[in-house]
C-alpha cells in the first residue's frame, strides 16, 4: 500500500512511518519542520519539505498516488491555539481543507485523521468518557479538532472519502518534544537528568494535579497501522482508561530515573502552579470501542512505557 503521512517528521507521525515501512508499505511525508526534525525522517520513506496549506500539495498527490492519507501535521499546543486562535485554525483547519480537497481529486481512498481524546470532550460529566459523549471543548484547539471531524465526515458523504477518527489521549514516548502539556513526560525527565524543577499545573489547589490518561506511542502507531483496513468512517479513542495524577506521575519518573532505593525526601520537588486557561482538570478515556472494532487494545503498561522514554532521552 501507498501511505503518505503529513507530519511525519513530527513525534507520533514519525513513529507510524517508521511502523508503516516494517509492514512493508511505501511512505511519503510531507511535512515542513516546523516543529517535527529530519532526524525523525525514516531514510527508506521520500520525503517533501513542504506546508499542508501549500498548492504544491495537489502536485505531489498528484504524483504519487497515495491510496491512503494519514494527516498528523497540526499547531498541537492548546495555550498558542488560545493566544493565537486565527493561525491555529489558519494549519489545523484550512491545512485540513487543503488535504481532502485534492484528496478527492486525486482519488485518495482513504484520510487516517489524529484528534484528541484529551482535550475534546472538555470537563466531561461521562468519566472515563466514550465516543458517544457530546464533546464540549474548552479551547480553540480542541474546537478546530471536532471541526475538522465533521469535515471529515462531510467529505465521506458528499465525495465517498474514507476517514477513521483516532482521538488520542495524552501520548507519550521517544522523541516528543519536551513542550506544552502534551509533553509533560519528556519534560519531567529532561528536567530531573537536569536537575531542574518542574512545574505541576494543579485544578482548586488539588495537591496532586490533573489527572490524566497517558497512552504510549508505539501503541498509537500499531492502531494507525490497525486503522489501514479497519474503523472505517468511524470515531475511536486511543487511550488506556487508565488514571495517572500529575505528582504521581513526575514521582513515577524520578523513581525510574534514580532507581528504586532513591528516597522520596532527596526528589527535587516541582513546582504547583494554578491550571492554565484551557486546561483539562480530568481526563481519562473509554477505549471499548477501539478494543471491539480495532481488535487494538494497549501494550504498554505507564512504567514500561517510561523506561523506554527515559533510555532514548538518556542518549
Ligand atoms: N501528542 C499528543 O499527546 C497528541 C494528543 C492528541 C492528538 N495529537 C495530534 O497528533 C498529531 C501529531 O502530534 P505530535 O504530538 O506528533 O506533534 P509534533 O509537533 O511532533 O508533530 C506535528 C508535525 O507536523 C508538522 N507540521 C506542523 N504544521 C505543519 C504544516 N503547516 N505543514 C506541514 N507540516 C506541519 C511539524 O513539523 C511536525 O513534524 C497532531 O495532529 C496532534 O494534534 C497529539
Amino acid at each position: 500500500m501507498k501511505i503518505l503521512v503529513t507530519g511525519g517528521a513530527g513525534f507520533i507521525g514519525s513513529h507510524i512511518v517508521d511502523r508503516y515501512l516494517k509492514e512493508d508499505n511505501e511512505v511519503i511525508i510531507v511535512d515542513n519542520l516546523s516543529t517535527g526534525s529530519l532526524a525523525n525522517v525514516n531514510p527508506d520513506a521520500k520525503f517533501y519539505l513542504i506546508d499542508i496549506r501549500a498548492s504544491e500539495l495537489g502536485k505531489i498527490i498528484e504524483i504519487e498516488k497515495p491510496d491512503i492519507v494519514n494527516h498528523h501535521a497540526a499547531q498541537i499546543s492548546v495555550p498558542l491555539s488560545i493566544k493565537d486562535p486565527i493561525s491555529d485554525a489558519d494549519i489545523n483547519i484550512i491545512g485540513l481543507l487543503n488535504v481532502l480537497q485534492e484528496c478527492v481529486k486525486y482519488n485518495v481512498k482513504k484520510v487516517i485523521f489524529s484528534s484528541t481524546g484529551g482535550a475534546i470532550y472538555g470537563e466531561a460529566e461521562e468519566y472515563p468518557t466514550s465516543e458517544n459523549y457530546v464533546p464540549k471543548p474548552i479551547s480553540p484547539y480542541a474546537i478546530n479538532k471536532l471541526s475538522s471531524e465533521k469535515y471529515l465526515y462531510y467529505y465521506y458523504k458528499q465525495f465517498g472519502l474514507n476517514y477513521t477518527v483516532l482521538r488520542y489521549a495524552n501520548v507519550y514516548g521517544p522523541r516528543q518534544i519536551p513542550c506544552g502539556e502534551a509533553g509533560v513526560v519528556s519534560i519531567f525527565i529532561e528536567n530531573l537528568l537536569a536537575n531542574k524543577q518542574s512545574y505541576i499545573y494543579t485544578y482548586n489547589g488539588e495537591p496532586e494535579g490533573m489527572i490524566r490518561d497517558y497512552v504510549y506511542v508505539k501503541d498509537v502507531a500499531e492502531a494507525n497501522v490497525i486503522a489501514l483496513e479497519k474503523g472505517n468512517n468511524e470515531i475511536i479513542n486511543i487511550g488506556t482508561n487508565k488514571e495517572t495524577k500529575t505528582k504521581n506521575l513526575y514521582e513515577i519518573i524520578y523513581t525510574q530515573l534514580n532507581g528504586q532505593i532513591a528516597r522520596k525526601s532527596n526528589m527535587i520537588e516541582p513546582i504547583m502552579a494554578s491550571a492554565r486557561p484551557g486546561d483539562v482538570h480530568k481526563s481519562c478515556l473509554n477505549i471499548d470501542k477501539a478494543k471491539e472494532i480495532l481488535l487494538w487494545t494497549p501494550k504498554y503498561s505507564l512504567l514500561d512505557g517510561i523506561k523506554e522514554t527515559i533510555d532514548y532521552f538518556r542518549e
